[in-house]
């Protein structure tokens, strides 16, 4: 394979390995020329998703990729089977017609917490992809965390806890607007969380994804999750991985509508452990690796081993994301 593996100032070494790693171009043509880069993609597509199951995360930069379509063409070249956004919390808008979409366009000033992508749905996405159209001026940056560490964190903290965790999973409630409300980072409406226009349609997606719900008299609705995972074992990468929504949710689904707080607990109906939750964040961003956009930067993460976050920033900051499912054939 013409790889060609470079040094990254902020990367991080997880258990020997760069992460990300950070892959650029091995010679001009493929550094200047669509047609070729394309090529490279299609030709080393193996290789390189070898490189995300081992890594996590891998950064590609100085290719040519100048805008949403490149985007998408380089996604083009790959096997991964575009997953459309149904039943993810954050506003977002359609970029191209198929498979690019913004990344969660909540207020600049808001730091979006760790998590998994749509860790509260029943089969969220096997990969994510981002790319930078626009780096903001001040911060802004992609927080990427490996799941595996952080689990072994979690254990550590508090192992009771953790098991129980483990062993009873959780539950999301969520209210959901009638309206998208873009001041808030899970402000998507029910019809565009399920992408429908009536009630009764809406009703059936929820029951699909095992929820339960209650229509409120402003038109809003809450809903409850089926008892989710709160660790899953990644048969991929043998390891044991903090694969749920509970910090973020806990820290971050504050809004007109939800309390963080009162939006997770275990299936028995407790709530979190706010002192253990604490400690983890800090645990968190101690072990997370701050990552710098440039214009033209392709992420690739394995969403079911890397965790990511988004810093505040200033100034405009156009970051685009897709998603995947794990298998070609679109099965989760
Ligand atoms: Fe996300």
């Amino acid at each position: 394979m013409s790889v060609v593996i470079s040094k990254l100032t902020e990367q991080k070494q997880v258990n020997g390995l760069d992460f990300p790693l950070l892959v650029t171009p091995h010679n001009t043509e493929v550094k200047q020329h669509k047609a070729t880069f394309l090529e490279w993609v299609n030709e080393n597509k193996a290789d390189l998703h070898a490189l995300l199951i081992k890594h996590g995360a891998v950064l590609f930069r100085d290719f040519p990729v100048e805008n949403s379509i490149e985007f998408e063409q380089m996604l083009d070249q790959t096997d991964y089977q575009n997953m459309p956004y149904v039943g993810g919390a954050a506003p977002r808008a359609q970029v191209t017609a198929s498979r690019i979409v913004t990344a969660n366009e909540s207020p600049a000033s808001e730091t979006i917490p760790f998590h998994h992508e749509m860790a509260q749905v029943p089969t969220p996405p096997g990969y994510i992809f981002f790319y930078c159209e626009t780096a903001a001026t001040t911060g802004g940056a992609t927080s990427i965390l490996h799941s595996g560490e952080i689990c072994k964190q979690f254990f550590a903290l508090a192992p009771d806890f953790a098991k129980k965790v483990e062993e009873q999973g959780v539950r999301y409630i969520r209210v959901m607007p009638e309206m998208t409300d873009n001041s808030s980072a899970i402000g998507r409406s029910w019809k565009d969380t399920f992408q429908v226009n009536s009630r009764q349609d809406a009703e059936a997606k929820m029951r699909e994804a095992g929820m339960t719900w209650e229509w409120l008299e402003n038109g809003d609705v809450r809903t409850e999750t089926q008892v989710l995972p709160g660790i899953r074992f990644d048969d991929e990468t043998q390891q044991k991985v903090f694969f749920n929504s509970i910090v973020a949710v806990f820290t971050g689904w504050n809004d007109a509508r939800n309390e963080g707080k009162k939006a997770v607990s275990t299936a028995d109906g407790k709530p979190m452990d706010e002192a253990v939750l604490n400690q983890l964040v800090v645990a968190m961003d101690a072990l997370c690796v701050n990552f710098k956009w440039q214009h033209g930067d392709v992420l690739w993460l394995n969403n079911h081993t890397v965790l990511h976050a988004r810093q505040p920033f200033e100034g405009d900051r156009r970051i685009l994301a897709s998603i995947s499912y794990k298998s070609p054939h679109g099965l989760g």
